[in-house]
């Protein structure tokens, strides 16, 4: 199956880095937003990204150029109607993602493959919201999405072959390492991921040392890039606790369910690097 036109739903902090990848590996990129505002802020964080791409003369502008030149962004539906493959990283809300694939659906032609890029929900459950769930699957990135190597690729039950073989071949074309992921809550990553995640938040809440050094532990000890709570304001304390509590639902195991002091963090609107305070404050930083 060729791929040759990509949309993307969203254009938020994982939206736009999937867009600019995506337009960067040579697809013209329609990036779609509900309104002019979000649009325009996640067009002006594609273009810092690749501005700090020149400065660190990682590429040049003409590059930069040519990859903004790929990348279209809309606030209608209709414009993606070229699309072979429209990426969804919206709201993780199954119902926000039904309305957005009925529209999608709407305008694309038979043949065209809808991945969503959901860290926690069930992919066989959004495959089951459209009227093709042979292509639909899912393709789980990570944050910061033009510079972690890693997709997941997730297949639903009713996933194809060939639907799964072509969003491995799209992974690979757009510079990343796609692994085989399973429909399972958090699939790979964050199922390792979010219990690490939430021990450090129980051994801080334990006296086992202090943020700092825990994270110094974790970073210096084990050659982590970031220590847990580094990586938990980087992530953000709500989506930790929205994930966590997803997999603590699927699996009922106690090692998934967030601990009180992140529930509290999280009603107290200490959401991490996003809201200038988590574990860290980013005031003083
Ligand atoms: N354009 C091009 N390249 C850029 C760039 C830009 N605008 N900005 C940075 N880079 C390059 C740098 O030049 C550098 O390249 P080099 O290795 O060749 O020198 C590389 O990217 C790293 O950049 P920096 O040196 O500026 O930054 P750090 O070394 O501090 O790394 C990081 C930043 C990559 C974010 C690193 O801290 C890291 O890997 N952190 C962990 C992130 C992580 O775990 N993410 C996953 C979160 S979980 C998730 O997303 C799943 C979800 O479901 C919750």
């Amino acid at each position: 199956m060729a791929i040759k036109t990509v949309g993307v739903l969203g254009c938020g902090l994982m939206g736009s880095g999937i867009a600019q990848i995506s337009a960067a590996a040579g697809f013209k990129t329609y990036v779609l937003e509900v309104n002019e505002t979000f649009l325009q802020k996640g067009m002006a964080r594609i273009e810092k990204f690749l501005a700090g791409g020149v400065e660190k003369g990682k590429m040049t502008a003409e590059e930069r150029d040519r990859i903004l030149g790929q990348l279209i962004g809309t606030t209608r539906y209709a414009d993606l109607k070229a699309c072979d493959l429209v990426i969804e990283a919206i709201i993780e809300n199954v119902e926000e993602k039904r309305k957005a694939y009925a529209q999608v659906e709407a305008v694309v032609g038979a043949h065209c493959l809808i991945a969503s890029n959901t860290s926690s929900l069930c992919v066989t459950e959004l495959a089951a919201a459209t009227g093709r769930p042979d292509k639909v699957a899912g393709l789980h990135f990570f944050n910061p999405v033009p510079l972690m190597k890693l997709v997941e690729v997730i297949r639903a039950l009713p996933t194809s072959q060939e639907t799964y073989d072509a969003l491995f071949a799209f992974s690979r074309a757009i510079g990343k390492e796609p692994i085989a992921a399973p429909d399972r809550g958090g699939f790979i990553v964050n199922r390792l991921l979010v219990p690490y995640l939430l021990d450090a938040i129980r051994c801080l809440e334990e006296g086992l040392g202090t943020v700092e050094d825990i994270d110094q532990g974790m970073k210096l000890g084990c050659g982590y890039p970031m220590g847990p709570f580094t990586l938990l304001d980087f992530v953000g304390l709500d989506t930790t606790y929205y994930i966590a509590n997803i997999m603590f639902e699927e699996f009922r195991e106690t090692r998934f369910a967030p601990p009180p002091l992140l529930k509290r963090m999280v009603l107290a609107g200490y959401l991490g690097k996003k809201s200038g305070k988590g574990f860290y404050d980013y005031a003083k930083k």
